[in-house]
Formats: C-alpha cells, structure tokens, sequence
C-alpha cells in the first residue's frame, strides 16, 4: 500500500519521480504528490486525486532541483484529500517525508507533540513521524555534520515507534541527500552512474538501472548522487548485496488493450508455460521444483500442509488443498494470512507451510510467514515478485514466472499459483502413490492446458454478450463443487471488486442450507458446473434455483448438453480431467465479470479503495 520514490542525482528530479510514480500507482492511487530540494527550499506539490492531477499540477506550477521525495497514497489514516497527501513536513517546514505502512501509536505520540506546541496539518499517521523526526533533529547539537545529525534524528525517533515504514526523507539544509528506513515495507536501493534511487519496487526505476539493493528490515540508507551507505538502525554494519533487475522495461505497457487486466487475462496461456517451463520431468513423470531446497527424503517425510495466503492466492491454496489430498493424498489445511497469524494452529515437525502470494509484500502473508518460522516450520514461499520480502525471508520456494501483474484484480497470477500447486501436488504424489502412467498422464494434460485457455479467450465475444445481458444486476451468486468451489470463491471475488456487485460463492451443497433464500428473479446465480463426477449434484442445485425463478448461467464442459435446458446462458470451457478444470473454469469467469465492469463503466484496473499490493494490517 503506498508507493515512494526518492532521487538523488544529476538529471531533473520532477520527470524522474512522476515517472516512477506511474509506474507505481498499482500501490495505490488516491492522492501523490512531490518534495523537490532546490536552493535550499523543498518545493512542494501534491494533491488528491491520481498521479495525472499530480502531473497536470506539476506542469501548471513548475518545480526544477536533482533531489526529491514522492509518494502515491492508499489512504489508511485520514481521507484521501490534498493536505492528507505526501510529503508531510516536520514543524521548521524544512524537513519532508513520504511513508509506506502504519504508525500504529501515532495518536499517543501526537498528544505529545501537541503538547510540545507542534501544530499538525493533516490528519495521518505519517505526519507524526516527520514531526517527532524534525523535533528531535532540532534537539540534536552535538552531531559531527548534518547528516549525522539527521541520522540520530531518525534513529531516536523509529525507536519510539510501533508499526512498519517504508520511509524516504530529504531536508531544506542538507543537499544533494535522502536517507531513508524500511520495517515491514519494503524499500529498494537503485544504483545508477552519477545518481540514486530509493523505491518501494524495482519497476519504479527500471527505466534508469538494472541495479538493486533489496534493503532489510531494520535497515536505514543514505543516498548521494556518488555514494551509498546502509547501516542498521539499531547501530553497527547491515548486510546487503547488488542484485541485476532482470524485469523487462516494457513489461508494464499496456499495449493495444483497453485495460490490464483484460491484458492479463490473455497472457494466462504464456504465463502457464512460464510457470511450468523446465520444471517438468516426462523422464521421472513428476514434476521439478529445485527451489523448494529439499530432497525426496525430506518432501517424503512431510506429513501435512499448511497453505496461506490473502484473497485471490488463498482461493489458489483452496484448489491446491483439493489437488494436494487427491493427488498426493496429504492432510491439507488453507489458513487466510489474516487468521494464521493470531491463531495458534498446532504445527509439527514434518508439517510444510507454504506462504502464496503474487506481490511477496502482504503484511498479513509475511506475518504468516513469520509465525510460522517461529514455530519452527519450514515455511516455502509461492511468490511472483523476484526478490520481494516473502521471497527473501522463506525457506526456499517457487517463483511463478507470471511477468508483471498491473490491474488489481489478479487473474494471470491465480492461474499461475494454481499451475504451481499442481507441480507440487505431482511432486508430492510421485513420491508418495502415483504411479509413472498417472505422472506421465497429469503431465500431458497439464501441457494442454495453455492452448486449452486460448480457445476460452477466442470465444471472449459470446461471453460479453452474456456480460451485456446480466450487466445491471446488483446480486450475483456463484457455486461449484469440489475443485471448482474454491472457483465460485474466486469468481465472487471479482465480480466485486471490479463492478461492485454484490456477490458471494458457495459450495453448490450449501444452497438450501441458507444461500437459497437470496435467489430471486433479480439475482442471478452462476454454476460452475464442468463434466466430473458431481455434475448430476450441481445439475439438481441448478434445478433448485431454476424453480424459485433464479436466472442462471451454467458454465460446463463442451460437449455436454443438457445444461440448456435449464440455464438462461451457458458457457463452455474445453475437456480436461478434473483436477485441472479449475485453470479453465475461472477464465470465462474473469471475462465475465471484466466485461460486466467495463459495461458499467467501473475503473477495471483500479477499482475503488483497493490497492495491488496490500503491504497495511
Ligand atoms: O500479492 P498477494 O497475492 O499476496 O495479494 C493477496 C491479495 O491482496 C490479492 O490476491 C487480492 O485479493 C486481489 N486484488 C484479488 O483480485
């Protein structure tokens, strides 16, 4: 949540940092703004609104200078309005800064300062922390230089505070200098010639280096235009090494496509190759994931999975539950980040925790993470972002390959996760039951799959007819059974975060436990309902809700008829074995509520309130 920036360097700082801004705004976008240092002034500009207000405000009141902070806010404390906006100043107005996280004591620590005469222009939790910053940088004396005046300033006054920061700051007195602290968000390092960068993500300033230093909790760095220091705040040298960016610089271009995510939603058949490239043996029928750091011994000695993630990558761990029970027949639980984290699940020696996540920044998945290695868990991550603090603090685990995820609704990413737990549920397997004929089977219609979502996407026309048909609904309902309810989950899932429907998904067994009282003529209910052994089940489900007069969309396998009949709509995913149905059933699914988003004019890759990366408790 939140996306900072700083640049030290030669080159005009304003252009640099609207530049990274937009390349952040995934992160968060309902107000940015800029601190430039020039002259000994730090101008500054910022506003509510998306970065283009920003850039429009740039352009009507100039700022120049080669040093400067800037952020892209998700609104957590104080609504998102022009003086809620970074930077935020300390009281001698000569000390700016911008922050990713949450001051949880802010409160306790802005009586004080109130009582110090400090006067706050804002209602954040941010503004707190320049304020306490600067108050202790004017109390400090006796320091050798400015800089290490500031330094203590900033020790002091993170030691004094409870929650995470990302921060970047630069001060009116000292030019040509940012110094920035990360614990619980992330910060990244750039190192360019003669210049550089302190980011939230590397794709910030990807257009200017390929070099990185992924900074550490409890780390704090000072940049210059030449040099570079990284010490720990809580005194003495951090560790840290160079790291090559290897993200493609246009890999977040938009291209010919109205939105990411319908980009995205069509990358799905490249993302999957990705995702299996070399990872699977046709030699051995299993599958290869050497990242995962452990022998056949060790994985054969694993006698039950945890798997943990938020929002889209926990309905990914729901399918990989299903996958790792029937294929590899382990005792598989799925424990949201959120609750993992304060429950006191009891673990053992040979149980395996797998944290899943697209960013690898999820506070909530970190902490799951972490308690995790608490309890003495080997804990493996299934991470899309390279190098993200999920990826950095597991014990070993999968990279998804996925390529760049800008819309904010995950699509490629969950396909891709579920791609991954199918390789391991095939790993798993083949060291437990599955015979060579099974492994070489899975195999083979594993590989089929991405072509098998290239027909679902050529046939996008049919299912925005459907979209236009049912696009101003304001109840939806979605069901599936077995592999495919953690689908109807999923499903739901996007339907409201893009189009503000309100939708729910149920297993179709739970119907006339309660869901069916929500049926009506205005609330559709779509069943995902693919050719598998309880598709008669689902069938009586749809005839339940066809007789209370629900308008229904079936969503099953070509070939199969009898779904017309009592269906208002029916969309076709291609045959595949069970297991893998759900790659394909949430591809129409997307579509659908893609379609129906755009058709009500929502911000598809934007939605309100919500942020990509969600790196806030
Ligand atoms: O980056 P992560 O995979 O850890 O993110 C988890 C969720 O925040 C994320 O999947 C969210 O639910 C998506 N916006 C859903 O489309």
């Amino acid at each position: 949540m939140c996306g900072i920036i700083g640049y030290v360097g030669e080159k005009s700082a304003p252009s640099i940092l609207l530049d990274g801004l937009r390349r952040l705004e995934y992160r968060g976008y309902d107000s940015s703004g800029m601190a430039v240092l020039h002259d000994g002034v730090l101008e500054v500009r910022k506003c509510a609104g998306r970065i283009e207000n920003l850039r429009k405000l740039v352009a009507s009141s100039k700022i120049e200078g080669n040093t400067g902070i800037s952020h892209t806010r998700w609104a957590t404390h104080g609504e998102p309005t022009d003086s809620n906006a970074h930077p935020h100043f300390d009281q001698s107005g000569k000390l700016a800064l911008v922050h990713n996280g949450v001051i949880e004591n802010y409160q306790e620590l802005r009586t004080e300062l109130i009582e110090l005469d400090h006067t706050f222009k804002s209602d954040t939790d941010s503004e707190v922390l320049a304020q306490l910053i600067g108050r202790y940088y004017a109390e400090e004396e006796n320091s050798t230089s400015l800089a290490a005046r500031l330094t203590d300033a900033i020790k002091k006054a993170l030691s004094r505070v409870t929650g995470t920061y990302g921060i970047a700051i630069a001060h009116a007195d000292i030019p040509g200098l940012i110094m920035g602290a990360r614990l619980g968000s992330p910060l990244v390092l750039g190192l360019g010639e003669n210049e550089h960068f302190l980011a939230s993500d590397v794709s910030a300033m990807i257009t200017h280096t390929r070099e990185a230093i992924y900074l550490n909790d409890g780390d704090l760095v000072t940049i210059r235009k030449n040099a570079f220091e990284i010490s720990a705040l809580s005194g003495g040298k951090a560790d840290y090494e160079i790291s090559e960016v290897e993200l493609a610089e246009d890999a977040a271009e938009i291209g010919d496509y109205p939105h990411y995510m319908l980009k995205e939603i069509h990358e799905q058949p490249q993302a999957l190759r990705d995702a299996m490239r070399g990872r699977l043996s046709k030699e051995d029928a299993t599958a290869m994931l050497g990242g995962l750091q452990m022998t056949s011994r060790e994985l054969r000695e694993v006698d039950r999975i945890i798997l943990t993630g938020c929002g889209t990558a926990s309905h990914a761990a729901m399918v990989g539950e299903y996958l790792l029970e029937s294929l590899a027949r382990i005792p598989t639980e799925v424990e949201i980040s959120s609750e993992f984290r304060y429950r006191n699940i009891p673990t053992d020696k040979n149980t395996l925790q797998f944290v899943i996540s697209q960013s690898g920044e999820t506070l909530d998945s970190l902490a799951a993470l972490r308690e995790g290695k608490r309890k003495g868990c080997r804990v493996l991550g299934i991470v899309n972002g390279i190098a993200s603090t999920i990826a950095r603090e597991s014990d070993g685990g999968v990279y998804m390959h996925a390529g760049i995820e800008i819309g904010v609704a995950a699509t490629k990413t969950f396909t891709s996760q579920v791609t991954i737990l199918t390789l391991l549920s095939l790993l798993l397997g083949r060291i437990r039951h599955l015979s060579t004929t099974d492994g070489l089977e899975l195999i083979a219609e594993l590989e089929k799959i991405p072509e098998k979502i290239r027909t679902i996407l050529d046939g996008a026309d049919r299912i925005k007819e459907v979209a236009q048909r049912f696009s101003a609904t304001e109840s939806m309902l979605f069901m599936g059974r077995q592999f495919n309810y953690p689908i109807a989950l999923e499903a739901a899932l996007k339907m409201k975060e893009i189009s503000y429907i309100q939708a729910s998904g149920h297993a179709s067994g739970e119907l006339k436990h309660g869901v069916i009282a929500l049926v009506s003529k205005e609330t559709p209910s779509v069943f995902i309902a693919p050719d598998d052994a309880v598709y008669e089940k689902n069938v009586s489900n749809i005839e339940e809700v066809k007789a209370r007069k629900g308008p229904i969309i079936g969503i099953t396998t070509e070939g199969k008829t009898g779904l017309e009949r009592i269906c208002d709509e029916v969309l076709y995913i291609p045959s595949a074995p069970p297991p893998l149905t759900p790659l394909l059933s949430i591809v129409p699914l997307q579509l659908l509520s893609y379609y129906i988003a755009a058709e009500r004019g929502c911000d598809v890759d934007k939605p309100r309130n919500l942020a990509k990366s969600v790196t806030v408790e």
